[in-house]
């Protein structure tokens, strides 16, 4: 199995490549450039990537889904640090798309790269024969969509606006498991989707990746701490002490082992050593 930083080398190198036919040479495909190439831990095509390969799914289909994954990731960051959501000037060690060529550049940027991601995906897999494809896209589209990732993001917002008063940790946890946690069902999920799982491993399949991305933002919420950034907006810290935040990380851990032991999946094994 590759580890994920020699995932990541050839996915950077590779990504470029790829993407070219599908760019001009106009501002838009820069920002583009500028917003995904050579950036990024690449944890969602990794995980993708590698238990696709795993479950022996043909690697142009595998390809394809991890590179359009990552396509949706990009656009949610692009769109996410615009002046009307978090307002960040850096991501990713570098300005953010909007600091560096302008707020409509930057909403038009988040536009296409997830045109770009069903455009791409389309046109790669027009011969391809798996009979789960448009199945595997479904799950894709719709935990990103209005009912996954964007009413997390959106219910974020609300709660850090105030609109909706006192919240308790299920709702931060709830705001999580979509703004996050949808983007992980899917790096997960869609491997299986292709590979025609049963329901039973679909299940458990679930239920570990919503584990993997809560422990995912938990750690994320305990670093902004590490880094000494302010905790101001919604972190667990918000609703629990440090040592119980520890606490919920080590119970995540022994239930998605419990879930490994059925599971034995390799990149499930390897995937909790990414949230140690
Ligand atoms: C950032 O995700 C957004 C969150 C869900 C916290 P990553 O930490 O995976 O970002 P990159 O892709 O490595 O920059
Ligand atoms: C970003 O969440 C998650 C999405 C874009 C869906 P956050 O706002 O918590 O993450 P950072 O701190 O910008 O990476
Ligand atoms: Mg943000």
């Amino acid at each position: 199995m590759m580890n994920i930083n020699t995932f990541k080398e050839n996915f950077d190198k590779r990504l470029p490549m790829e993407l070219k036919p599908y760019l001009n040479d106009d501002v838009i495909s820069e920002a583009i450039e500028y917003a995904s190439y050579d950036a990024g831990k690449r944890l969602r095509p990794f995980i993708l990537h590698s238990l696709g390969s795993e479950l022996e799914l043909d690697k142009r289909l595998v390809n394809a889904f991890a590179v359009a994954l990552e396509l949706i990731h990009n656009y949610s960051l692009v769109h996410d640090d615009l002046p009307a959501m978090d307002n960040d000037d850096y991501r990713r060690g570098k300005f953010t798309v909007h600091k560096k060529y302008g707020e409509a550049n930057a909403i038009l940027c988040g536009d296409a790269l997830l045109n770009l991601s069903m455009e791409y995906l389309a046109h790669k897999l027009r011969d391809n024969d798996n009979k789960n494809i448009l199945k595997a896209m479904s799950y894709m589209y719709r935990s990103s969509g209005v009912k996954g990732m964007i009413l997390g993001q959106s219910e974020d917002i609300r709660m850090e606006s105030g609109d909706i008063g006192e919240y308790t940790y299920d709702d931060y946890k709830t705001m999580i498991l979509n703004k996050t946690g949808r983007l992980f069902n899917i790096a997960f999920l869609v491997p299986c989707i292709l590979a025609d799982k049963d329901e039973d491993t679909m299940k458990n399949v679930l239920i570990f990746s919503r584990l993997f991305a809560m422990s995912f933002q938990i750690k994320d919420d305990l670093d902004d701490l590490k880094e000494n950034k302010e905790i101001d907006g919604n972190n667990i810290l918000k609703f629990h002490s440090l040592e119980e935040a520890k606490e919920i990380l080590e119970e995540n851990l022994k239930k998605m082992k419990a879930l490994q032991a059925k599971l034995n999946y390799e990149t499930t094994k390897y995937s909790l050593e990414l949230i140690k």
